[in-house]
Protein backbone atom coordinates (compact mmCIF):
# COMPACT_ATOMS: atom_id res chain seq x y z
CA UNK A 1 0.00 0.00 0.00
CA UNK A 2 0.92 3.44 -0.67
CA UNK A 3 0.26 5.37 2.06
CA UNK A 4 2.80 2.39 3.94
CA UNK A 5 5.27 3.52 1.38
CA UNK A 6 7.85 5.84 3.45
CA UNK A 7 8.57 8.41 0.48
CA UNK A 8 11.75 9.86 2.25
CA UNK A 9 13.14 6.37 2.73
CA UNK A 10 12.85 5.56 -0.87
CA UNK A 11 14.40 8.70 -2.17
CA UNK A 12 17.37 7.99 0.11
CA UNK A 13 17.85 4.56 -1.45
CA UNK A 14 17.30 6.04 -5.22
CA UNK A 15 19.83 8.78 -4.38
CA UNK A 16 22.49 6.10 -3.15
CA UNK A 17 22.58 4.96 -6.68
CA UNK A 18 24.52 8.32 -7.54
CA UNK A 19 27.87 8.82 -7.12
CA UNK A 20 26.31 12.45 -6.95
CA UNK A 21 22.64 13.02 -7.26
CA UNK A 22 22.86 16.74 -7.94
CA UNK A 23 25.29 16.35 -10.42
CA UNK A 24 23.18 13.62 -11.85
CA UNK A 25 20.18 15.59 -11.91
CA UNK A 26 22.24 18.41 -13.96
CA UNK A 27 23.53 15.90 -16.76
CA UNK A 28 20.24 14.75 -17.84
CA UNK A 29 19.28 18.70 -17.04
CA UNK A 30 22.04 19.99 -19.63
CA UNK A 31 20.17 17.02 -21.97
CA UNK A 32 16.82 18.09 -21.76
CA UNK A 33 17.67 21.93 -22.29
CA UNK A 34 19.58 20.72 -25.39
CA UNK A 35 16.44 18.94 -26.23
CA UNK A 36 13.84 22.09 -25.68
CA UNK A 37 16.65 24.27 -27.27
CA UNK A 38 15.97 22.30 -30.45
CA UNK A 39 12.58 21.90 -30.18
CA UNK A 40 11.74 25.72 -29.78
CA UNK A 41 14.35 26.45 -32.77
CA UNK A 42 12.43 24.37 -34.96
CA UNK A 43 9.46 26.04 -33.94
CA UNK A 44 11.13 29.28 -34.67
CA UNK A 45 11.66 28.07 -38.14
CA UNK A 46 8.36 26.31 -38.50
CA UNK A 47 10.12 23.05 -39.27
CA UNK A 48 8.35 19.60 -38.66
CA UNK A 49 8.96 19.00 -34.90
CA UNK A 50 7.12 15.30 -34.47
CA UNK A 51 7.90 12.89 -37.22
CA UNK A 52 5.35 11.92 -39.60
CA UNK A 53 5.17 9.43 -42.20
CA UNK A 54 2.66 7.79 -44.60
CA UNK A 55 0.78 5.04 -44.13
CA UNK A 56 1.56 2.95 -47.41
CA UNK A 57 5.33 4.10 -46.53
CA UNK A 58 5.52 2.31 -42.81
CA UNK A 59 7.50 -0.49 -43.80
CA UNK A 60 9.91 1.57 -45.84
CA UNK A 61 13.44 1.38 -44.09
CA UNK A 62 14.38 4.22 -43.48
CA UNK A 63 16.76 4.63 -40.24
CA UNK A 64 17.16 8.67 -39.94
CA UNK A 65 13.32 8.38 -39.55
CA UNK A 66 13.23 5.58 -36.67
CA UNK A 67 16.35 7.24 -34.73
CA UNK A 68 14.05 10.20 -34.85
CA UNK A 69 10.83 8.62 -34.14
CA UNK A 70 12.82 7.00 -30.61
CA UNK A 71 14.68 10.12 -29.87
CA UNK A 72 11.52 12.21 -29.86
CA UNK A 73 9.12 9.54 -28.47
CA UNK A 74 6.27 10.23 -30.68
CA UNK A 75 4.79 9.93 -34.21
CA UNK A 76 2.64 10.91 -36.65
CA UNK A 77 1.19 8.21 -39.21
CA UNK A 78 -1.00 9.83 -41.53
CA UNK A 79 -3.76 8.84 -43.93
CA UNK A 80 -4.33 5.41 -42.31
CA UNK A 81 -7.89 5.96 -43.04
CA UNK A 82 -9.25 7.37 -45.72
CA UNK A 83 -11.37 10.34 -45.97
CA UNK A 84 -14.95 8.80 -46.42
CA UNK A 85 -14.83 6.13 -44.22
CA UNK A 86 -13.79 8.37 -41.48
CA UNK A 87 -16.64 10.88 -42.26
CA UNK A 88 -19.41 7.97 -42.42
CA UNK A 89 -17.62 6.34 -38.84
CA UNK A 90 -17.66 10.00 -37.09
CA UNK A 91 -21.29 10.38 -38.31
CA UNK A 92 -22.33 6.94 -36.94
CA UNK A 93 -20.58 8.17 -33.68
CA UNK A 94 -22.35 11.07 -33.76
CA UNK A 95 -25.95 9.15 -34.46
CA UNK A 96 -24.56 6.58 -31.60
CA UNK A 97 -24.30 9.33 -28.64
CA UNK A 98 -27.39 10.88 -29.46
CA UNK A 99 -29.98 7.91 -30.44
CA UNK A 100 -28.83 6.78 -27.08
CA UNK A 101 -29.20 9.94 -24.91
CA UNK A 102 -25.56 10.00 -23.23
CA UNK A 103 -25.68 13.23 -22.35
CA UNK A 104 -28.57 12.46 -19.88
CA UNK A 105 -27.09 9.61 -18.48
CA UNK A 106 -23.62 11.32 -18.48
CA UNK A 107 -24.83 13.89 -16.21
CA UNK A 108 -25.84 11.24 -13.63
CA UNK A 109 -22.13 9.22 -13.77
CA UNK A 110 -20.03 11.89 -14.37
CA UNK A 111 -18.35 11.57 -10.81
CA UNK A 112 -17.26 8.36 -11.05
CA UNK A 113 -14.45 9.13 -12.73
CA UNK A 114 -11.74 10.85 -10.57
CA UNK A 115 -8.56 10.09 -12.63
CA UNK A 116 -7.85 13.35 -13.82
CA UNK A 117 -9.56 15.32 -10.74
CA UNK A 118 -5.69 16.78 -9.65
CA UNK A 119 -4.69 17.80 -12.91
CA UNK A 120 -5.94 21.76 -13.35
CA UNK A 121 -7.84 21.12 -15.73
CA UNK A 122 -9.77 18.10 -14.96
CA UNK A 123 -12.97 17.78 -17.26
CA UNK A 124 -12.05 17.16 -20.24
CA UNK A 125 -15.09 16.31 -23.59
CA UNK A 126 -13.80 12.65 -22.83
CA UNK A 127 -16.67 10.18 -22.90
CA UNK A 128 -16.96 6.91 -21.85
CA UNK A 129 -18.08 5.32 -24.12
CA UNK A 130 -16.29 1.93 -25.70
CA UNK A 131 -17.69 -0.51 -27.86
CA UNK A 132 -19.43 1.72 -30.57
CA UNK A 133 -19.26 0.75 -34.28
CA UNK A 134 -16.84 3.71 -35.05
CA UNK A 135 -14.45 2.50 -31.97
CA UNK A 136 -14.51 -0.60 -33.30
CA UNK A 137 -14.14 -0.25 -36.88
CA UNK A 138 -11.25 1.49 -36.40
CA UNK A 139 -9.77 -0.38 -33.43
CA UNK A 140 -9.58 -4.01 -35.21
CA UNK A 141 -8.94 -2.62 -38.91
CA UNK A 142 -6.30 -4.18 -40.80
CA UNK A 143 -5.29 -0.93 -41.12
CA UNK A 144 -4.58 -0.43 -37.55
CA UNK A 145 -2.72 -3.87 -36.97
CA UNK A 146 -0.20 -2.68 -39.66
CA UNK A 147 0.45 0.18 -37.63
CA UNK A 148 0.91 -1.65 -34.53
CA UNK A 149 2.78 -3.74 -35.52
CA UNK A 150 4.77 -1.23 -36.94
CA UNK A 151 5.35 0.48 -33.85
CA UNK A 152 5.67 -2.50 -31.87
CA UNK A 153 8.92 -3.41 -33.73
CA UNK A 154 10.61 0.34 -32.89
CA UNK A 155 10.75 -1.66 -29.73
CA UNK A 156 13.45 -4.23 -28.30
CA UNK A 157 10.98 -6.69 -27.23
CA UNK A 158 13.83 -9.62 -26.64
CA UNK A 159 16.83 -9.66 -24.49
CA UNK A 160 18.92 -11.98 -22.44
CA UNK A 161 16.59 -13.38 -19.87
CA UNK A 162 13.05 -13.42 -21.74
CA UNK A 163 10.45 -12.13 -24.52
CA UNK A 164 8.52 -9.28 -23.56
CA UNK A 165 6.09 -9.03 -26.04
CA UNK A 166 5.04 -10.89 -29.96
CA UNK A 167 5.37 -7.67 -31.89
CA UNK A 168 3.51 -8.92 -34.76
CA UNK A 169 0.05 -10.12 -32.37
CA UNK A 170 -2.20 -7.28 -30.77
CA UNK A 171 -4.18 -7.49 -28.56
CA UNK A 172 -6.32 -4.19 -28.10
CA UNK A 173 -7.41 -1.85 -25.26
CA UNK A 174 -10.64 -0.44 -25.62
CA UNK A 175 -10.33 3.18 -24.62
CA UNK A 176 -12.53 6.13 -24.75
CA UNK A 177 -13.67 9.60 -27.46
CA UNK A 178 -12.92 12.71 -27.17
CA UNK A 179 -15.52 15.01 -28.86
CA UNK A 180 -14.49 18.96 -27.95
CA UNK A 181 -17.40 21.40 -29.10
CA UNK A 182 -15.80 24.49 -30.61
CA UNK A 183 -15.89 27.43 -28.50
CA UNK A 184 -14.72 25.65 -25.85
CA UNK A 185 -12.76 27.26 -23.56
CA UNK A 186 -12.79 25.08 -20.11
CA UNK A 187 -11.92 21.75 -20.51
CA UNK A 188 -8.59 21.07 -21.29
CA UNK A 189 -5.86 18.67 -19.38
CA UNK A 190 -2.89 19.86 -18.17
CA UNK A 191 0.46 18.00 -18.78
CA UNK A 192 0.62 14.74 -17.46
CA UNK A 193 2.11 11.03 -18.09
CA UNK A 194 -0.04 7.68 -18.18
CA UNK A 195 1.38 4.28 -16.91
CA UNK A 196 1.78 5.00 -13.04
CA UNK A 197 2.47 7.93 -11.34
CA UNK A 198 4.12 7.45 -7.95
CA UNK A 199 4.98 3.69 -9.23
CA UNK A 200 7.78 5.31 -11.65
CA UNK A 201 9.43 5.52 -8.17
CA UNK A 202 8.04 2.99 -6.12
CA UNK A 203 7.81 0.10 -8.03
CA UNK A 204 10.26 -2.79 -7.74
CA UNK A 205 10.54 -3.30 -11.96
CA UNK A 206 10.04 0.59 -12.55
CA UNK A 207 13.38 1.11 -10.39
CA UNK A 208 15.00 -1.69 -12.83
CA UNK A 209 13.72 -0.05 -15.45
CA UNK A 210 14.94 3.17 -14.63
CA UNK A 211 18.14 2.31 -13.37
CA UNK A 212 20.74 3.85 -15.48
CA UNK A 213 18.84 7.17 -14.70
CA UNK A 214 19.54 6.61 -11.19
CA UNK A 215 23.10 5.59 -11.24
CA UNK A 216 24.63 8.20 -13.31
CA UNK A 217 24.17 6.35 -17.18
CA UNK A 218 21.61 8.24 -18.51
CA UNK A 219 23.26 8.29 -21.59
CA UNK A 220 22.73 4.73 -21.57
CA UNK A 221 19.09 4.79 -20.93
CA UNK A 222 17.22 3.32 -23.76
CA UNK A 223 13.31 4.22 -23.22
CA UNK A 224 12.85 1.06 -26.04
CA UNK A 225 13.65 -1.20 -24.14
CA UNK A 226 10.76 -2.81 -23.06
CA UNK A 227 12.69 -5.17 -20.26
CA UNK A 228 10.41 -5.23 -17.67
CA UNK A 229 7.90 -3.02 -19.26
CA UNK A 230 5.33 -5.70 -18.75
CA UNK A 231 6.01 -6.14 -14.97
CA UNK A 232 5.27 -3.31 -13.93
CA UNK A 233 2.42 -3.17 -11.11
CA UNK A 234 0.55 -0.20 -10.58
CA UNK A 235 -1.77 1.17 -7.58
CA UNK A 236 -5.86 0.08 -8.15
CA UNK A 237 -7.78 3.47 -8.95
CA UNK A 238 -10.31 3.98 -11.89
CA UNK A 239 -8.75 4.88 -15.14
CA UNK A 240 -4.80 3.55 -14.13
CA UNK A 241 -3.84 1.33 -17.34
CA UNK A 242 -3.37 -2.00 -16.37
CA UNK A 243 -1.43 -2.98 -19.74
CA UNK A 244 1.57 -2.24 -21.37
CA UNK A 245 0.94 -0.02 -24.32
CA UNK A 246 4.19 0.52 -26.52
CA UNK A 247 2.46 3.44 -27.55
CA UNK A 248 -0.53 5.49 -26.92
CA UNK A 249 -2.29 7.13 -29.70
CA UNK A 250 -5.30 8.10 -31.33
CA UNK A 251 -7.24 8.30 -34.90
CA UNK A 252 -8.40 11.94 -35.74
CA UNK A 253 -12.14 11.75 -36.96
CA UNK A 254 -11.91 15.51 -37.85
CA UNK A 255 -9.56 17.71 -39.19
CA UNK A 256 -7.96 19.61 -35.91
CA UNK A 257 -4.68 21.36 -35.44
CA UNK A 258 -3.26 24.10 -32.88
CA UNK A 259 -5.71 25.96 -31.40
CA UNK A 260 -8.67 23.51 -31.75
CA UNK A 261 -8.21 22.00 -28.16
CA UNK A 262 -6.44 19.35 -29.29
CA UNK A 263 -3.37 17.41 -28.21
CA UNK A 264 -0.25 18.71 -26.93
CA UNK A 265 3.24 16.96 -26.26
CA UNK A 266 6.83 17.32 -24.90
CA UNK A 267 8.50 15.30 -28.17
CA UNK A 268 11.50 14.07 -25.94
CA UNK A 269 11.26 10.26 -24.96
CA UNK A 270 13.53 10.53 -22.43
CA UNK A 271 11.86 13.12 -20.35
CA UNK A 272 11.37 11.16 -17.37
CA UNK A 273 14.72 11.08 -16.57
CA UNK A 274 14.12 14.45 -15.77
CA UNK A 275 10.94 14.39 -13.75
CA UNK A 276 12.37 10.98 -11.82
CA UNK A 277 15.69 12.86 -10.37
CA UNK A 278 14.04 15.94 -10.58
CA UNK A 279 11.94 14.38 -6.96
CA UNK A 280 15.45 13.84 -5.35
CA UNK A 281 16.44 17.53 -5.00
CA UNK A 282 16.69 18.89 -2.01
CA UNK A 283 13.73 21.73 -2.41
CA UNK A 284 11.50 19.04 -2.77
CA UNK A 285 9.24 18.16 0.66
CA UNK A 286 10.94 14.93 1.56
CA UNK A 287 7.58 12.99 1.83
CA UNK A 288 6.60 14.54 -1.93
CA UNK A 289 7.65 13.28 -5.54
CA UNK A 290 7.05 16.82 -7.30
CA UNK A 291 3.11 16.76 -7.02
CA UNK A 292 2.27 12.80 -8.13
CA UNK A 293 0.11 11.24 -6.70
CA UNK A 294 -1.49 8.07 -6.02
CA UNK A 295 -3.91 7.12 -8.19
CA UNK A 296 -3.86 10.35 -9.84
CA UNK A 297 -2.00 10.86 -13.86
CA UNK A 298 1.41 11.78 -13.32
CA UNK A 299 1.83 15.42 -12.81
CA UNK A 300 4.03 17.80 -14.53
CA UNK A 301 3.90 21.09 -13.36
CA UNK A 302 5.61 24.51 -13.58
CA UNK A 303 6.71 24.59 -9.89
CA UNK A 304 9.10 21.92 -10.45
CA UNK A 305 9.21 21.07 -14.16
CA UNK A 306 9.28 24.49 -16.06
CA UNK A 307 12.17 23.73 -17.95
CA UNK A 308 10.40 20.67 -19.53
CA UNK A 309 7.58 22.38 -20.35
CA UNK A 310 8.95 25.24 -22.41
CA UNK A 311 9.13 21.76 -24.87
CA UNK A 312 5.43 21.50 -24.77
CA UNK A 313 4.06 21.87 -28.67
CA UNK A 314 0.61 21.19 -30.08
CA UNK A 315 0.89 19.10 -32.63
CA UNK A 316 0.56 19.94 -35.92
CA UNK A 317 -3.06 20.19 -38.33
CA UNK A 318 -4.16 16.27 -38.65
CA UNK A 319 -6.96 15.40 -41.28
CA UNK A 320 -9.54 12.90 -41.08
CA UNK A 321 -8.13 9.66 -40.63
CA UNK A 322 -4.45 10.22 -39.53
CA UNK A 323 -2.94 9.12 -36.22
CA UNK A 324 -0.52 10.29 -33.47
CA UNK A 325 1.27 8.02 -31.41
CA UNK A 326 3.29 8.71 -27.96
CA UNK A 327 5.56 6.70 -25.81
CA UNK A 328 4.09 5.58 -22.74
CA UNK A 329 6.66 7.98 -21.09
CA UNK A 330 6.03 11.40 -23.07
CA UNK A 331 4.33 13.88 -21.26
CA UNK A 332 0.99 14.96 -22.93
CA UNK A 333 -2.19 17.51 -22.55
CA UNK A 334 -5.06 19.18 -24.15
CA UNK A 335 -5.41 22.59 -25.11
CA UNK A 336 -7.33 24.52 -22.79
CA UNK A 337 -9.19 26.36 -25.21
CA UNK A 338 -10.27 25.24 -28.55
CA UNK A 339 -10.81 28.16 -31.16
CA UNK A 340 -11.96 26.32 -33.94
CA UNK A 341 -15.41 26.19 -36.03
CA UNK A 342 -15.62 22.24 -36.03
CA UNK A 343 -15.62 19.98 -33.15
CA UNK A 344 -12.33 17.81 -32.72
CA UNK A 345 -13.18 14.29 -32.35
CA UNK A 346 -10.79 11.31 -31.60
CA UNK A 347 -10.81 7.85 -30.99
CA UNK A 348 -8.33 6.44 -28.64
CA UNK A 349 -5.89 3.26 -29.74
CA UNK A 350 -3.16 2.70 -28.03
CA UNK A 351 -1.03 -0.26 -29.25
CA UNK A 352 -0.79 -3.51 -26.43
CA UNK A 353 1.02 -6.10 -28.22
CA UNK A 354 0.79 -9.84 -27.01
CA UNK A 355 2.37 -10.42 -23.69
CA UNK A 356 1.33 -12.00 -20.32
CA UNK A 357 1.06 -8.69 -18.57
CA UNK A 358 -1.90 -7.67 -21.43
CA UNK A 359 -3.56 -11.37 -22.09
CA UNK A 360 -4.32 -11.03 -18.79
CA UNK A 361 -6.16 -7.59 -18.50
CA UNK A 362 -7.79 -8.71 -21.94
CA UNK A 363 -9.24 -11.79 -21.04
CA UNK A 364 -10.88 -9.41 -18.07
CA UNK A 365 -11.64 -6.57 -20.82
CA UNK A 366 -13.83 -9.31 -23.03
CA UNK A 367 -15.92 -10.08 -20.65
CA UNK A 368 -16.62 -6.63 -19.95
CA UNK A 369 -17.58 -6.30 -23.63
CA UNK A 370 -19.43 -9.52 -23.98
CA UNK A 371 -21.84 -7.57 -21.91
CA UNK A 372 -21.23 -3.97 -22.72
CA UNK A 373 -19.68 -2.84 -19.66
CA UNK A 374 -17.31 0.01 -19.21
CA UNK A 375 -13.51 -2.05 -19.20
CA UNK A 376 -11.64 -3.25 -16.32
CA UNK A 377 -9.44 -0.22 -16.04
CA UNK A 378 -12.51 2.64 -16.27
CA UNK A 379 -15.15 4.23 -14.31
CA UNK A 380 -17.78 1.51 -14.29
CA UNK A 381 -20.10 3.93 -15.44
CA UNK A 382 -21.35 1.25 -18.31
CA UNK A 383 -23.23 3.57 -20.43
CA UNK A 384 -23.47 1.52 -22.51
CA UNK A 385 -25.18 -1.71 -21.80
CA UNK A 386 -28.41 -1.36 -23.68
CA UNK A 387 -27.38 1.16 -26.25
CA UNK A 388 -28.41 0.55 -29.81
CA UNK A 389 -26.01 0.42 -32.08
CA UNK A 390 -23.68 -1.25 -30.48
CA UNK A 391 -21.06 -3.76 -31.47
CA UNK A 392 -21.42 -7.47 -30.39
CA UNK A 393 -19.73 -10.58 -30.74
CA UNK A 394 -21.52 -11.29 -33.78
CA UNK A 395 -20.63 -8.37 -35.61
CA UNK A 396 -16.83 -9.29 -35.34
CA UNK A 397 -14.17 -10.38 -37.42
CA UNK A 398 -11.90 -12.61 -37.29
CA UNK A 399 -9.23 -10.12 -36.22
CA UNK A 400 -11.28 -8.23 -33.83
CA UNK A 401 -12.05 -11.84 -32.25
CA UNK A 402 -8.35 -12.71 -31.04
CA UNK A 403 -7.22 -9.22 -30.72
CA UNK A 404 -9.97 -8.98 -27.87
CA UNK A 405 -9.26 -12.90 -26.72
CA UNK A 406 -12.35 -14.32 -27.66
CA UNK A 407 -10.25 -16.28 -30.23
CA UNK A 408 -6.72 -17.65 -30.02
CA UNK A 409 -3.98 -16.16 -31.97
CA UNK A 410 -2.54 -19.52 -32.87
FE1 LIG B 1 -3.12 10.86 -20.88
Amino acid sequence: MYSEINIEKLKSKLKDYSKDYKENFHQIEKYIKGEVDEILELKDLDKLIIPEVSFNKINQKNTKFTKNVKKRGCVIVRDVFDDLTISRLNSDLEKYIIDNNYYKDQKNKSDLDKYFSDLKSSKPQIMGLYWSKAQMKIRHSEQMAKVKKWLNNLWTYKNEEYKVFDPNKELSYADRVRRREPGDNTLGLSPHCDAGSVERWTDYYYQKIYKDIFSDNFMNYDPFDAKYRDRTSEFESPAVAHVFRTFQGWTALTEQGPNDGTLQLIPIAKSMAFILTRALLDDVPKNELCGSKLGKALSVNKKYHSLLLKGLISIPKMKPGDTIWWHPDVVHAVEDKHSGKNYSNVIYVGATPYCKKNLDYTLKQAKKFLKGKSPPDFAAEDYEVNYKGRIKIENLTSLAKKQLAIKNWD
